[in-house]
């Protein structure tokens, strides 16, 4: 038997959560865009093309803000094409993703859909192919009222007031050797710190994440944040970070941990930072914007697909790596989620990569239907509760055995206080695969007067770990309520199922 005993006191907290780490990213990448967010002539399309279904289904999943439009794309891409009228716009090839980009959608479109979908826009600039001129051209296109060449322009092509994009990254993955414009360091360095000077010239209000290593395993890992930040560090507010988890040949013991790998990736970050900060004597702090993170079987993609993308020859919206997400797969994304809300003083920003399609929470079809992977519920239920303070737990748990990360614990968990609700919003997974978790919760300051909600993702009855949501079968995974959450005496009793992932909302009091 699992059991593990977790200890809160109300004084003791780490940030308020960053209302931008719940958010998502859309690149236009295989089915992401086309025939995802957009579809005109679907019987869900309003009268822009955008799908009302896909709408509804962002909505409850609930990201706070959208980076966009990539990713590798963006390395290739020229803002230009995509705004003015349709008809005119070019047909280019996307090298990034082996892709025919119609340009039908570009920025106005993204800006209207954004409306629609109630997110905040973070814009990726080209810093690949191109450099300090576009970046500040699209500065002035989107944030300018009027009056000059480009803001007019913008005008022109039908958006009277400015869009107001506070949040840009300065260029994707330039670290990677797979990237278009791949770039050293010191170059990067440079380009970011002359691109984000002539950028903020234009709008001194607008904030500016740089680029940091593509992952953890890159060879200039560490090197890159520090050379880059030495060159840029007053100019920018984030430098990111990027991740990807799965399992590999069947160790999914350590597959479930890889929020240990996320928090040792998070630390390390944070202490390049700020050796920066403390060698230049600098003043103000750069943060984290951990701006694509996820679980993806990216080795199946290195492997098969992407020879077969190539193989296949130039298409519009291909599918690309639409992976189907399990149960496991939900319960590491919520750890995942667990981890980046436990480092809130310092990641700012979190995009979960992707929205739609291409290794993300909702799958649609053409023509066809939209629904819930099982991925979804972790990302919807924190974005939803997690309010207020984000609390420091103390965990004392069962530990169990990995191979690549040693011991670690087998019930892991992070929760929030929100004052003005009265409510602490408690997130749980139980990285057992056969043995139940038995949970005490002790409150120090508060008290437990009621429980709100108490809900679980878990194996389905009939099914296995791998169970998940398929167009024939789209609500096999899902939540269910949480049986027998007790109160007794202020200690909170707590049954987690083996292989799960738990939110639970208790209406407190100060005591
Ligand atoms: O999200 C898919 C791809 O992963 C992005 O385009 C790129 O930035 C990363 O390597």
């Amino acid at each position: 038997m699992t059991h593990a005993r977790i200890t809160i006191d109300r004084d003791f907290t780490i940030a308020d959560v960053p209302h931008r780490l719940f958010g998502s990213f859309v690149e236009h990448m295989g089915r992401c865009v086309y025939t995802g967010i957009f579809e005109p002539g679907h019987p869900a399309a309003d009268a822009r093309g955008f799908r009302t279904d896909v709408l509804e289904l962002v909505r409850e999943l609930g990201p706070t803000v959208i980076r966009y439009p990539g990713g590798n794309f963006v390395s290739g891409y020229r803002w230009e094409d995509g705004v003015g009228p349709i008809a005119d716009r070019p047909v280019r090839m996307d090298g990034a993703w082996h892709t025919i980009e119609t340009n039908a959608f570009g920025l106005h479109e993204f800006m209207d859909w954004s409306r629609e979908a109630e997110v905040e826009v973070m814009e990726a600039i080209n810093l690949g192919t191109r450099g300090v001129e576009e970046a500040r051209a699209l500065v002035e296109y989107a944030n300018h009222p009027g009056g000059t060449y480009w803001s007019d322009l913008r005008r022109r092509n039908g958006a009277e007031d400015p869009f107001g994009i506070t949040l840009w990254c300065l260029g994707n993955e330039l670290d990677g050797p797979w990237q278009i414009g791949h770039k050293t360091a010191a170059e990067y360095g440079r380009l970011a710190q002359e691109t984000a000077k002539a950028m903020k010239l234009v709008d001194d209000s607008i904030e500016l994440v740089a680029v940091g290593s593509s992952n953890r395993g890159m060879p200039t890992f560490g090197t890159w944040e520090h050379t880059v930040l030495t060159h840029a560090y007053d100019e920018v507010d984030y430098i990111s970070m990027h991740a990807y988890y799965e399992e590999h040949d069947g160790d999914v013991a350590s597959f479930l941990a890889e929020g240990v790998d996320m928090d040792t990736f998070i630390d390390g970050v944070v202490s390049t930072i700020d050796a920066v900060k403390a060698a230049g004597k600098h003043r103000k702090q750069v943060n984290i914007s951990f701006d694509e993170w996820n679980v993806w079987y990216a080795s199946r993609y290195n492997d098969v697909e992407a020879a077969a993308i190539a193989a296949l020859g130039w298409h519009e919206h291909p599918r690309l790596i639409e992976d189907v997400y399990s149960v496991t797969d939900a319960v590491v994304v919520g750890t995942l989620l667990h981890s980046l809300l436990r480092h809130g003083d310092r990641v700012k920003i979190a995009n979960q990569a992707q929205l739609v399609n291409v290794i993300a929470p909702i799958l649609s079809e053409e023509g066809g239907p939209a629904w819930r992977q099982a991925i979804f519920w972790p990302f919807a239920r924190m974005a939803r509760m997690a309010k207020g303070r984000i609390l420091r737990l103390a965990v004392s748990s069962t530990q169990t055995p990995t191979a690549r990360f040693g011991d670690v614990d087998e019930v892991d968990a992070v929760a929030t206080w929100d004052e003005e609700s009265g409510r602490i919003a408690l997130f749980l997974a139980n990285r057992s695969l056969d043995s139940e978790a038995t949970v005490d919760l002790d409150l120090r300051g508060l008290s437990a007067t009621a429980v709100h909600s108490a809900e679980v993702l878990a194996v389905p009855d009939g099914g296995d770990r791998h169970s998940a949501n398929t167009l024939d079968a789209q609500r096999t995974v899902g939540l269910r309520p949480l049986e027998g959450v007790a109160l007794d005496d202020g200690v909170v009793r707590l049954t987690l199922p083996a292989l799960s992932w738990s939110a639970v909302e208790l209406e407190v009091a100060r005591s």
